[in-house]
């Protein structure tokens, strides 16, 4: 009787802002033993961390900021829906809410906002990455879209990709050496804008492939910091595979059909579907029949050397074609605007 007295007073006199406002909510949500029944007859934890919420980028916010249907106390037995960050981050949202590059917008374009707005109740909402009380800056170690946090965020969901990425080039050099400059999941598929590979604006589209991994693999100063090639960079665009993309052939190889998507090695690793001795089977996928001796010579090959044989002479071509193309256009282009130039001029005159 007096505790249901006190906890009567605590509800009803501590004022309704601020600090008050939340021990509203925390007198009871404090309680480790706070349980909710579901219908299953199964109980999860309604326990809330304060000290999480304090620490997390949230920390100015009242409880119902985010959780706005919670009108009524006690609430058992009360619909409460999941929490819409976007009420706060959208586009155009006051100064002090972050909302760089409409995220908004882009989440909701993305595979992930498309199953949500299909109703999957697999797909991620912003908290399935970002928390829900432990919201951080991404700079901060302790936020799970912090960059070392990523591949495990992602592959909460993602096994698979998650479980090869792990032992690959790039998982062991950020997970295991803490190298940044390797790419976590965000940096190949976008953090909000993650499409299906299929989509051809992906940038995990065969088309885009190449241009994803030579935004670091075509930089001079890393790939010289790293003792890594930049031959293949180079070489890529003007080989029968890279021109053969680009004019469409998408049965082709990307960097991905040679090196793999998510177990990439280096070269010299007996597990690298690059490695000698594993590359029959990696290019006879594609070319039946294909035998070490096919497989031979540097896959890389410098295509402005006449010693690279035919391939110099099919990438000339290429060259002198593109070359003869263009030539043509920008004489039209020329003489088109000397055209409108001159009438221009007459109809003034
Ligand atoms: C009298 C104690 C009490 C107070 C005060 C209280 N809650 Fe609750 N809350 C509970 C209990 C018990 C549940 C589990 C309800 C159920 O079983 O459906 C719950 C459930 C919730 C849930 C839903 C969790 C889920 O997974 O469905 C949210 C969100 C919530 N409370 C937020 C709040 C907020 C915000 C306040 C302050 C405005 C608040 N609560 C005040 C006891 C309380
Ligand atoms: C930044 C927004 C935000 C604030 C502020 C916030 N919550 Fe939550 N809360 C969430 C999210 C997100 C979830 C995860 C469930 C969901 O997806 O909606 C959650 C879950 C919960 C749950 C369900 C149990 C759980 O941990 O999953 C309870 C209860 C709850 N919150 C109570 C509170 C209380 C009490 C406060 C104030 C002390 C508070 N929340 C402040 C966003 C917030
Ligand atoms: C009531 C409005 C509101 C809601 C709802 C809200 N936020 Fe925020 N959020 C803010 C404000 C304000 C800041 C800036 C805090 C500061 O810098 O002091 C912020 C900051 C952030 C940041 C830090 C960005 C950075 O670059 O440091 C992230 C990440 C974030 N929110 C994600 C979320 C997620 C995820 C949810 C849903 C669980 C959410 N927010 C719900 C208002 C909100
Ligand atoms: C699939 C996972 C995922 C989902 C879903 C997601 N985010 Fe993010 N978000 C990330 C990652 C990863 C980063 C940090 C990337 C980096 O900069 O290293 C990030 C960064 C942010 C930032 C910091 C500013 C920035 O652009 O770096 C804010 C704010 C933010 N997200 C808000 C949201 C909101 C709001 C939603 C829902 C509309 C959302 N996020 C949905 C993964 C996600
Ligand atoms: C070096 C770039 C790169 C990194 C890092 C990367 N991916 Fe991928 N991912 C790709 C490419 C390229 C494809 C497209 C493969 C195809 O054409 O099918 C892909 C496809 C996918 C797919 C769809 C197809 C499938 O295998 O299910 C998922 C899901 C995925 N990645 C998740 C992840 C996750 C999770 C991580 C981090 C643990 C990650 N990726 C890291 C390049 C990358
Ligand atoms: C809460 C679970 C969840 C999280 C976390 C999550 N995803 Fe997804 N993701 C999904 C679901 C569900 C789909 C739709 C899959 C389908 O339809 O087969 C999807 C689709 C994808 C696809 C397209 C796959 C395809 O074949 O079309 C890619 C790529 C992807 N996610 C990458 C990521 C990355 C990168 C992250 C981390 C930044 C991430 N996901 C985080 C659940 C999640
Ligand atoms: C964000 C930058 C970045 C992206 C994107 C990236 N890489 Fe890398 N990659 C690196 C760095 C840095 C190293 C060196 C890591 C080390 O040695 O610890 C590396 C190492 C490698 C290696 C091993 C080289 C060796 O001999 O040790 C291969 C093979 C490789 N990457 C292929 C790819 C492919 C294929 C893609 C695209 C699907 C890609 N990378 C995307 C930065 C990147
Ligand atoms: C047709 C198959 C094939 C394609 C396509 C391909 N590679 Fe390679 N790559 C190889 C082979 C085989 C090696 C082993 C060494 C060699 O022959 O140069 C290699 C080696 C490498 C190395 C290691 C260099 C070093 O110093 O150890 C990197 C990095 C690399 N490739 C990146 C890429 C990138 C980035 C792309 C796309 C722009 C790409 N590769 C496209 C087959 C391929
Ligand atoms: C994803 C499929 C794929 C993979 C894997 C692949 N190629 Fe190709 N390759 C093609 C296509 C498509 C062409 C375009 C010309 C054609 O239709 O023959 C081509 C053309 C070539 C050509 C020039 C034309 C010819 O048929 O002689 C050579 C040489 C070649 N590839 C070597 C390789 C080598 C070596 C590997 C393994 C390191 C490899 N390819 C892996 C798809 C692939």
């Amino acid at each position: 009787m007096k505790r249901a007295l006190v906890f009567f007073l605590v509800l009803f006199f501590v004022p309704l802002s601020g600090e008050g406002a939340i021990r509203k909510c925390i007198i009871c949500h404090q309680k480790p033993e706070l349980k909710k029944v579901l219908p299953s007859g199964a109980e999860v934890s309604v326990y809330v961390d304060r000290k999480l919420l304090r620490a997390s980028v949230h920390r100015r916010l009242k409880c119902q900021d985010c959780h706005i249907d919670v009108t009524v106390i006690p609430h058992k037995g009360l619909k409460i829906g999941r929490v819409h960050c976007d009420r706060c981050h959208y586009q155009g949202a006051p100064k002090n809410i972050p909302q760089p590059d409409s995220i908004y917008k882009k989440y909701w374009g993305s595979v992930h906002g498309g199953k949500v707005k299909a109703g999957d109740p697999r797909a991620p909402w912003c908290q399935d990455c970002h928390g829900g009380h432990g919201v951080f800056s991404p700079s901060n170690p302790r936020s799970t879209v912090n960059k070392k946090k990523v591949p495990a965020t992602c592959g909460r969901c993602h096994r698979k990709p998650y479980q090869e990425y792990k032992n690959s080039v790039h998982g062991v050099a950020l997970l295991k050496k803490g190298v940044m400059a390797v790419p976590a999941c965000v940096d190949c598929h976008g953090k909000h804008d993650v499409y299906s590979p299929g989509k051809p604006y992906s940038s995990v589209s065969p088309q885009k492939v190449p241009e994803t991994c030579t935004r670091c693999h075509a930089d001079q100063a890393l790939m010289r910091r790293f003792k890594v090639s930049l031959d293949p960079a180079k070489t890529y665009k003007e080989s029968f595979h890279g021109i053969a993309l680009e004019f469409g052939e998408m049965r082709a190889a990307n960097c991905s059909s040679c090196h793999g998507i998510h177990n990439i090695r280096a070269p010299s690793d007996p597990l690298s579907t690059v490695n000698k001795a594993n590359l029959p089977k990696t290019c006879g996928k594609c070319h039946p029949g294909a035998n070490e001796n096919f497989a031979k010579g540097k896959m890389h090959l410098d295509m402005h050397s006449k010693s690279s044989g035919v391939v110099y002479y099919v990438a000339k071509f290429f060259i002198i074609l593109t070359a003869g193309t263009m030539g043509v256009i920008f004489i039209h282009i020329f003489l088109d605007f000397y055209r409108k130039t001159k009438e221009k001029k007459e109809g003034m005159g």
